[in-house]
């Protein structure tokens, strides 16, 4: 017998078919905790890769599309595991790849690697991927797979104000004049811009908190584009941190050649 057949007969209850074993991880990947490491690994991170890329159109889901040298949703699976604070990595996939994933997804730490089913809209996708965080999980990163390039640093800045008892949300602040426009493009007025920051993930949260604001939001059919607005909708704190223009959203096509040329630019 050889050895994929012999790990196809061994499935985790809790893993998705097609898990690669401990072994398969390139040792450039493998975390090697020392127990003093696992003992601070309490940061859960729900990536949503759920989504259908409307926008970007195609038949290949944008998430999964190489940018910047390899798939999309890889970037961020592989830069939160460099860190030694991420205890899990929760990925939010579309229920037709669920049960069998792409075979790219596992160049990671497949021991800190879960897979979730996404739902209908996003803020359910990030419902049913907190459901799967692991106990020892304490912070909660919430991140976007459209956007592949985010920095450890910036991160770092996400995970110390949550770490404080607060929502953090990765942003930048509006520098554009901002224009309310009625229907035939006439402009209505001119918005005061020094106060609008432009929300982008990771968004962190204490997990306590995170959950409470989702069950609320479930059970009040309320969704929003971001998990900071369903905190903020409780009366939570919410706090900002610099984000970057490298991680961008890719939304439209052209966004892939953009998202290319800034991730040659360095930080
Ligand atoms: N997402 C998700 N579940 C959904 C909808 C969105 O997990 N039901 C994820 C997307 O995969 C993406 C992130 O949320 O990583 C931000 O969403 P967006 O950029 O809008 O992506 P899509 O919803 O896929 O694109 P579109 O709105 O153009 O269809
Ligand atoms: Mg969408």
């Amino acid at each position: 017998m050889n050895d994929e057949h012999a790990h196809d007969d061994h499935h985790d209850g809790d893993r998705a078919p097609g898990h690669l074993p401990r072994d398969a991880t390139p040792p450039e990947l493998r975390h090697d905790a020392s127990e003093s490491d696992a003992a601070l690994a309490d940061v859960g991170v729900v990536i949503v890769a759920a989504g259908s890329g409307n926008r970007v159109g195609g038949k290949e889901l944008k998430q999964f599309r190489w940018v910047g040298g390899k798939p999309m949703l890889l970037h961020s699976v592989q830069m939160f595991q460099q860190r030694r604070d991420v205890a899990m990595v929760v990925c939010v996939l579309p229920k037709a790849f669920v049960g069998d994933p792409p075979p790219w997804l596992f160049q990671c730490d497949t021991d800190r690697l879960l897979i979730s089913v996404g739902g209908r809209e996003r803020t359910e996708s990030v419902a049913n991927g907190l459901e799967d965080l692991p106990d020892e999980v304490n912070i909660v990163l919430v991140h976007d797979a459209a956007r592949p390039f985010v920095s450890s640093a910036m991160v770092d800045r996400v995970i110390a104000e949550a770490r404080g008892g607060r929502g953090a949300v990765a942003a930048l602040p509006v520098v554009d004049t901002l224009k309310e426009v009625d229907d035939d493009g006439r402009v209505v007025r001119t918005i005061e811009r020094t106060r609008l920051w432009r929300a982008q993930t990771p968004q962190g949260f204490p997990r306590d908190l995170i959950e409470q604001a989702h069950a609320q939001a479930r059970a009040e059919r309320v969704v929003a584009t971001d998990d900071a607005a369903l905190f903020e909708r409780l009366g939570l704190p919410v706090v900002v941190v610099r984000g970057s223009e490298r991680a961008m959203k890719i939304t439209d096509e052209d966004d892939f050649a953009r998202a290319e040329a800034l991730f040659t630019v360095p930080e």
